[in-house]
């Protein structure tokens, strides 16, 4: 290694996937730095930037290291090895191949750090134990798994030689485990997330934020500023923005500014961005900007909010109220009245922050007078609309181009990076980008609304509900986002899946100078359900009724009606959820109930149960879906449902190719890009597999009417592609469709084109939250065995044991998925995540589940067909994580005795609730 006389720049040398690398430069830089942005070695992914996620592991010497945690200089002499040196002659590897079959990738931002933590571990222990490879990716974080199909691929590692997937090739492939088709850029770590690419001449943009929750600021000269720092090229402000400085998700409320004007409401808030080389807008100290702040007291919680006479945190809403919510059903007085027994409860949860390991980042370019926008995101016409407001031009005039999106979980529905670069690009007509910190990601992402809940409930002696009340309050913190739907979803989910004849609901949402509150899985339901359930166990507590008993007598069945009135007509699965988990509850509970109670370990197994009206409530929601066939047989279908690790790039393939008769690897796919594919709405409310799937069949079965007449088939026809020829065989007779002779719709030599669009139907809820809000709903039960040491008060979870109804499971490989991470999720909610504003804005003061703290999972895959989904299809995503925390709850009650009125069940609250129990020792 050598100190270079000029610059003080170094050069040394190392091995960097087999190949000798000599390097000149920064030697402090991190190792990341080197080999994202000097090497190209964009498969390295950076989540924090403090060694903290473990995203950016990489081999050095054959030990796995945080590449971000160690400098450039370091690497001199050693040889470094990457995730692209995993493959042999771009093929994946054995342990990349069973990543891909197990479904270990979702989406793919921390594939890379556990393939090469798990490589180190392989290269000393070939076929470990479940144990060996829990201590191996112990420090690699993981958002979307849940875990359990990473270690399972890692232990069956040695079963996959070096081969590439052929892809579905023939037959049916709804209900296969088929491989996701972006599966080998994921493990391979080619696919380009957010940060991972930008047009070579882009500047950098930094966003400034407020350090205040709530202050009013001004700007001095901030030209002045720029002159002085030659090498930034602008500062803007909301002075610069050319349209109207307001997004939002609801269509009629666009209350965030992009840029703050004059008064910030949440710290974390953009007042400015820097835009310039990145050694320039690194370079600013912010503390120097001419910014003169004027602190005020801010709103905080939900109960400041709501004391009379308490600071308006928008002067357009009295009281702090955002909206309100409710539903009346039956007489709940009535109710009440004719009750055996009643009980009544609280609950309170936090702020619970999405913890996607990719940080927001993307950039922006101006293309004459229009503007293309590649970040991540979940919802690209949604961006799309709202960047063409802040830019002030036609909605056509902006294209969308999602990245890959290293998770979402809800927390990419909202803008990000994209009014900042859009309007950056559009006024410097230059390309743009910006990767936001971890600490920016969390300071200034929207969370999950922390909730007050209160309530009631009655039933008769039987053990059969008869009435529930419950309030919820809810923090939305600084702008609306989410907060109406959350108002609006939780009255009609409040009362459980279960049959009951009277219910009062009421929610409200109030404003505070905390961060916004948005999408988060689940929209509400997950803090409502967690009351709810409990209250059902004091019920069966209290009538001396097993607690799964209590929930089989009131299931809502087949033909009944739920709080909104509607009348259930199929696919209303809880009862089968609940069948197939009763022999594990009876062996469970008989276990237990033979354990030795006198020590300080308890052991508990509880019930939760939820159901989750799959798309929009009570709104159009529609998905449009296009395939197409060219001159020479190519079969290209538009896919805009943006997959965010759930797979529906996959999901909705597979569909599309059943329904035309077709094999999936016959296709070529265009995904997202609001330019190129029909707008199949965002990627939320457990959407995607019903609504776009449905969608994609109908486009397939449009197509396939089309060849079929053009073929003079009957509607049992079977199509084949040889090359570039398509046959039709029916009965006796095969077919070659005159491909070539057809005209071509377009310059690529289209020549058919099917289109399917779907619409759930759904009816307006009347002012006491009467009607139709979802035209389906998921079901699930999940039983949590785990011990509660009763000294330290701690809960370890040994087991779930989880049955869901899917309608149908298009692959059970991404469904199983989703329920894994659902439940990682679930746990978090319940016993570790609590987001304080200023204070935990990072991975390490931040604690998300680690591969440690995530049980064996037993999944039970019900399927109860939805007539109205594709092959009887429904959603899963917010329904995998719904029960979690229920049946935890329910658990560490039966285990305890303990109520949880506090959530997260954080140890040092359960501690002081077994002392107050007098279960434990101490003061
Ligand atoms: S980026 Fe290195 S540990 Fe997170
Ligand atoms: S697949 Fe692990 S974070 Fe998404």
């Amino acid at each position: 290694m050598n100190r270079n006389s000029q610059g003080g720049a170094t050069t040394f040398e190392f091995q960097l996937n087999g190949r000798a690398i000599t390097w000149q430069g920064d030697p402090f830089q991190r190792l990341t730095n080197l080999l994202r942005d000097q090497l190209d070695l964009t498969g390295t992914k950076s989540g924090c930037d403090a060694g903290d996620c473990g995203a950016c592991t990489v081999l050095m010497d054959g030990r796995q290291v945080c590449a971000c945690m160690v400098p450039a200089a370091q690497a001199h002499g050693t040889e470094i090895v990457t995730v692209e040196g995993l493959s042999t002659d771009a093929k994946p590897n054995g342990l990349q191949r069973a990543f891909l079959h197990h479904g270990a990738a979702q989406c793919g931002i921390c594939t890379p750090g556990m393939l090469m933590a798990a490589t180190e571990l392989l290269s000393r222990s070939p076929r470990p134990s479940e144990t060996e490879v829990e201590k191996a990716i112990g420090g690699v974080l993981c958002r979307c798994t849940g875990y359990r199909q990473i270690v399972h691929a890692i232990v069956g590692a040695h079963k996959f030689a070096y081969a590439p997937d052929p892809g579905h090739a023939e037959g049916p492939s709804v209900g296969t485990r088929m491989q996701r088709v972006d599966g080998e850029a994921k493990v391979s770590g080619h696919e380009l997330f957010g940060a991972d690419t930008a047009p070579e001449n882009a500047l950098w943009l930094r966003p400034v934020r407020s350090p205040y929750a709530r202050a009013k600021f001004s700007f001095g000269d901030l030209e002045a500023f720029r002159a002085a720092n030659p090498s930034l090229t602008a500062i803007l402000t909301a002075a610069d923005v050319p349209g109207k400085n307001g997004f939002g998700i609801n269509p009629h409320i666009k209350d965030q500014p992009a840029f703050a004007e004059g008064h910030v409401r949440f710290r974390g808030e953009t007042v400015l961005a820097l835009v310039g080389t990145l050694e320039a807008v690194d370079a600013i100290d912010f503390n120097a900007l001419p910014i003169k702040w004027v602190a005020e007291v801010p709103v905080s919680g939900f109960t400041e909010a709501a004391r009379e006479g308490a600071v308006r945190v928008h002067e357009t809403h009295p009281d702090n109220e955002l909206v309100q919510g409710g539903l009346n059903k039956g007489d709940i007085e009535a109710g009440f009245a004719a009750a055996a027994v009643a009980v009544e409860g609280a609950l309170q949860t936090a702020f619970v922050e999405h913890a996607y390991i990719e940080p927001e980042a993307g950039f922006a370019q101006r293309i004459g007078d229009r503007i293309e926008i590649t970040a991540c995101t979940q919802s690209p016409y949604m961006d799309r609309d709202d960047c063409a407001s802040i830019l002030g031009i036609a909605p056509e005039a902006v294209r969308i181009i999602p990245s890959a999106c290293g998770g979402g979980f809800g927390g990419k529905l909202d803008l990000s990076v994209q009014p900042l670069l859009a309007v950056a690009a559009w006024t410097l007509n230059r390309p743009v980008r910006c990767i936001y910190t971890r600490v920016e990601s969390m300071a200034s992402s929207t969370k999950r609304h922390p909730a007050t809940v209160k309530g009631r409930a009655a039933a008769d002696a039987n053990g059969k509900l008869l009435a529930i009340e419950m309030s919820a309050g809810f923090n939305t913190g600084a702008y609306a986002s989410w907060g109406p739907t959350v108002a609006d979803r939780v009255p009609v989910h409040g009362s459980g899946p279960y049959f009951v004849p009277n219910v009062r609901m009421k929610t409200r949402s109030l404003f505070t100078n905390e961060p916004p509150s948005g999408a988060f899985r689940g929209f509400g339901v997950p803090q409502a359900t967690m009351l709810q359930e409990q209250l059902y166990d004091d019920l069966a507590d209290a009538l001396d009724i097993d607690p799964f008993e209590f929930r089989y007598r009131n299931a809502i069945r087949t033909g009944q009606t739920t709080a909104t009135g509607q009348t259930l007509e199929a696919s209303v699965g809880l009862i089968q959820c609940l069948d197939a988990l009763r022999p594990h509850w009876k062996r469970l509970r008989q276990e237990v109930a033979e354990v030795d109670t006198s020590g300080s370990i308890r052991r508990g197994i509880g019930v939760g149960c939820m159901w989750y009206g799959c798309g929009n409530t009570s709104m159009s929601n529609p998905s449009t879906i296009r395939v197409s066939l060219n001159r020479e047989g190519r079969l290209i279908l538009f896919n805009g449902a943006a997959d965010i690790g759930q797979g529906s790039y996959t999901v909705v393939l597979q569909i599309c190719a059943d329904a035309l008769g077709l094999p999936p690897n016959a296709f070529e796919q265009v995904f997202c890009d609001t330019d190129l594919t029909a707008d199949a709405g965002k990627t939320s409310a457990s959407r995607q597999t019903f609504v776009t799937g449905k969608a994609a069949y109908l486009a397939g079965r449009d197509l396939r009417a089309q060849i079929l007449r053009l073929a003079n088939a009957g509607d049992g026809g079977e199509l084949r592609l040889e090359g570039t020829r398509l046959f039709v065989r029916d009965g006796d007779r095969d077919t070659e469709v005159p491909l070539r002779s057809l005209s071509a719709t377009d310059e690529v030599g289209t020549i058919l084109t099917g289109e399917g669009q779907f619409d759930p139907p759904t009816e307006p809820l009347d002012e006491n939250g009467q009607g139709k809000p979802y035209a389906t709903y998921g079901f699930a039960a999940q039983i949590a065995d785990l011990d509660v040491d009763l000294e330290l008060g701690t809960v370890q979870l040994r087991r779930i044991i989880a049955a869901h109804d899917v309608g149908r499971a298009i692959n059970p490989n991404l469904v199983e998925g989703q329920i894994y991470g659902g439940i990682a999720q679930g746990i978090g909610l319940a016993l570790m995540e609590e987001f304080i504003p200023g204070h935990t804005e990072n991975l390490h003061d931040y604690l998300i589940p680690t591969v440690g703290d995530v049980p064996e999972i037993d999944i039970i895959l019900i399927e109860d067909p939805e007539p109205l989904g594709p092959y009887g299809a429904k959603g899963i995503g917010e329904p995998a994580l719904i029960p979690t925390a229920p049946a935890i709850f329910s658990a560490i009650r039966h285990a305890t005795g303990i109520k949880v009125t506090r959530v997260p069940l954080l140890p040092h609250r359960l501690h002081a609730a077994l002392q107050a129990q007098h279960l434990c020792g101490g003061e």
